[in-house]
């Protein structure tokens, strides 16, 4: 019997990359008024199949039906014609533009020849706010806002171009919770207007919050699309990883085994460290070989404290000495030279560098801290990359793949490659596992507990509580940017790091 109730069809869609079948054969099938969640692990497809619907890339294979008649979208014009718009999984707006010009960007309002900026402002402030219930200052520039704020208004803009379907690739991974709530709401909204949703994220949680439907990849093959209500958790990860239950729970045995060393000597002893406006004077003694955790809500001053670390922003208070040196500020380059690294959150700012391949995103640390003139010979770069290829299980066929070219999940795992290629003394992982399916997370939770009884000292960073409690060996909370709470041990717990952040710290 035909559902006329289908707004899209992709029927045996395949996509190959050199070297890489990217779909083979997938079928996907979008009702009106529904949010159809696509999952998989990194490089399934889900950001693939996303764009050989909004005219990235052309299909090699398969038909694509709107309502019910064949279309060919074969560019990003195409889509929009045919009312299709979409959020990537990278922003891509102009930072130094404002919010309206954001929006409006190649189909500004005009008047007599000209922009009518009087217009497209009113128009940008009427859309977010009726759309999206959000009020800001459209004249502002886009990057004084936060990147949840970014990603608003980059919704905002397809939410307009749109004409019934949405599409939404892991719009959430860098929001807290609360602006998930606000996102879900305006989904929610959109959906009960009609629109058609496909939506693409790696947290669980959302997944049976929002969708109706979800449609799972693996390795650029078509598993099923199922009601989410009718397929248990277990069901849809093992669909996932391609594996059953047993083995899965084999897998997840990460053994929890605290690595106190309570008199053990501190690596780096912060003292009085701040920066004015960023975050208050705190005192910190990284011990050697620990897991520190630094837990906290966003914002809460957890990457700023990272960073006056590493000397990414400079400290304007206090000391902190770095094997028994004593510095009043730092600086990366010097910081590097003492045995840091720093993995950042957002691997797109200062993280990859698109043009270079993997191998040399992989060696780009080594490489700067030897110096230019001891130069990395190409074969010893091959077998590094390699090396954190096969441990990292990065999705590639070569260290000479174009980093861009990989799947967002496996980029963010070459900058943590570049960074255990140094080798620190001490590293830094802001929100390693964002972005990253829920197996590598597993790999990488495990991966930080080994490298810590090999000797690493790691400071870890994660608005997963569960990860902060399987990884940590002690935890400092952070609140309003200040250090209000210390936990040890078996005091780590999901509840407990909640109450010391609600209770706002037991240290006072
Ligand atoms: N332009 C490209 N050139 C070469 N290979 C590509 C290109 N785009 C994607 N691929 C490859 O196709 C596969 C699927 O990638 P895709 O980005 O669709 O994964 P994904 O499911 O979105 O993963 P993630 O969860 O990490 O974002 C990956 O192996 C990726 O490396
Ligand atoms: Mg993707």
């Amino acid at each position: 019997m035909p559902d006329n109730n289908i707004v899209l069809e992709m029927k045996g869609i395949s996509k190959s990359f050199p070297g890489v079948k990217a779909l083979s054969n997938v079928d996907f099938q979008l009702r009106k008024g529904e949010i159809h969640t696509l999952m998989g692990q990194n490089g399934a497809g889900k950001s693939t199949l996303i764009k050989v619907l909004t005219g990235v890339y052309e299909i090699d294979e398969g038909t694509i039906l709107l309502s019910g008649k064949e279309v060919k979208i074969t560019s990003t014009h195409d889509a929009q014609e045919n009312g299709i718009s979409t959020v990537y999984q990278e922003v891509n707006l102009c930072p130094n533009l404002t919010v309206a010009e954001n929006i409006y960007i190649g189909r500004e309002p005009m008047k007599r020849g000209h922009i009518d900026w009087n217009v497209m402002n009113k128009n940008a402030e009427k859309l977010l706010e009726e759309r999206l219930n959000l009020k800001i200052d459209v004249k502002r520039l886009l990057s004084g806002y936060s990147v949840a704020i970014q990603q608003m208004v980059a919704i905002a803009r397809a939410v307009d171009i749109s004409n019934g379907i949405l599409i939404l690739d892991e719009p959430t991974s860098s929001l807290d919770s609360n602006e998930v709530k606000q996102l879900f709401k305006v989904m929610r909204k959109l959906k009960a207007e009609g629109m058609s949703m496909v939506f693409v994220t790696h947290f669980m949680d959302q997944v049976y919050e929002i969708s109706d439907r979800i449609t799972v990849l693996r390795n650029g093959n078509f598993i099923g699309t199922y009601e989410a209500e009718k397929l248990p958790q277990m069901d849809l990860i093992s669909k996932m990883i391609g594996k059953n239950y047993e083995e899965m729970q084999k897998a997840n045995d990460v053994t929890r085994k605290y690595n106190i060393k309570d008199k053990a000597e501190a690596l780096a002893k912060a003292k009085g460290f701040g920066r004015k406006g960023t975050i208050e004077p705190f005192d910190i003694d990284v011990r050697k070989g620990e897991v520190l955790g630094l837990a906290g809500l966003l914002g809460s001053g957890r990457t700023e404290c990272a960073r006056l670390l590493f000397g990414i922003d400079r400290s304007d208070h206090g000391t902190v000495t770095i094997n028994g040196k004593e510095y009043s500020y730092i600086y990366p380059q010097k910081a590097i030279k003492e045995g840091l690294g720093f993995c950042p959150e957002d691997r797109k700012i200062e993280g990859i560098v698109g043009q270079l391949t993997i191998r040399e995103n992989i060696v780009l640390a080594l490489q700067s801290n030897k110096g230019i003139f001891k130069y990395i010979p190409m074969k010893k770069q091959q077998e590094i990359a390699q090396k954190y290829i096969e441990l990292l299980n990065i999705k590639t066929p070569s260290t000479e793949q174009r980093i861009d070219n990989l799947s967002g999940g496996n980029q963010q795992k070459v900058i943590l490659g570049r960074w255990l290629a140094t080798n620190p003394q001490l590293l830094i992982l802001d929100e390693p596992t964002r972005g990253i399916d829920i197996g590598a997370k597993d790999e990488i939770k495990r991966l930080v507990r080994e490298l810590a009884k090999d000797g690493m000292t790691i400071i870890f960073i994660s608005s997963e509580l569960q990860e902060m409690v399987s990884c940590c060996d002690r935890v400092l909370v952070l609140r309003d940017r200040k250090i209000i709470g210390e936990l040890v041990g078996e005091e780590i717990q999901e509840s407990t790091i909640l109450q010391t952040i609600a209770e706002g710290g037991m240290l006072a």
